[in-house]
């Protein structure tokens, strides 16, 4: 599996991975092109897929609030789960971050979301707080996290 930056052509694939995922956030397609120009923040798309002419199987979204970055959201396909690209394309932002003498990368998450905050302790975020009532459609407790970077 290549991790690479997406590109606006990655859009379509990226729309048909979050889609079916009930806990990843769903943008628009006008929200994701954004992503792809300056607005005012920098954003980092990533893209994880066999090879260059397979369509990626996961991608994540990130924006940089200098000096820290948020990762805004992250699927992997439901069938290329529990193979690792999860976690690559973490380590990728983190590798990312650094590189921008970035200070941590902050993210919120729903407290149900088992795997995500699973995925999120074994890269080494810390709990930070609790946001009540954060989420809708169902009503839920965001979990907030934090990785301070070296
Ligand atoms: C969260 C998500 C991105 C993880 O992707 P993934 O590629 O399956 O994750 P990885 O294979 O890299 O897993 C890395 C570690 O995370 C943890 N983990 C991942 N899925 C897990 C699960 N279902 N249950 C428990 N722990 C899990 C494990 O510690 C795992 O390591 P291990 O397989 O060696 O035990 C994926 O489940 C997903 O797309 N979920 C739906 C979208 C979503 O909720 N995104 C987060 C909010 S935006």
């Amino acid at each position: 599996m290549q991790i690479r930056p997406a590109t606006a052509a990655d859009i379509p694939s990226i729309m048909q991975l979050e889609r079916p995922s009930a806990t990843a956030g769903h943008w628009t397609e006008e929200q994701y092109h954004q992503a792809f120009q300056r607005d005012g923040a920098t954003r980092l798309v990533l893209v994880g897929a066999e090879d260059s002419a397979t369509s990626p199987a996961g991608f994540l979204v990130a924006q940089h609030l200098a000096p820290e970055w948020e990762l805004e959201t992250i699927v992997v396909a439901s069938t290329f789960r529990r193979k690792g690209l999860g976690k690559r394309l973490l380590d990728s932002l983190l590798d990312a971050a650094k590189k921008t003498n970035s200070t941590a990368v902050f993210l919120e998450v729903r407290e149900s979301n088992v795997p995500a905050r699973t995925l999120y302790e074994k890269t080494g975020f810390e709990r930070t707080g609790r946001r009540k009532s954060y989420y809708t459609n169902p009503s839920e407790d965001a979990v907030l996290y934090r990785l301070t970077l070296p």
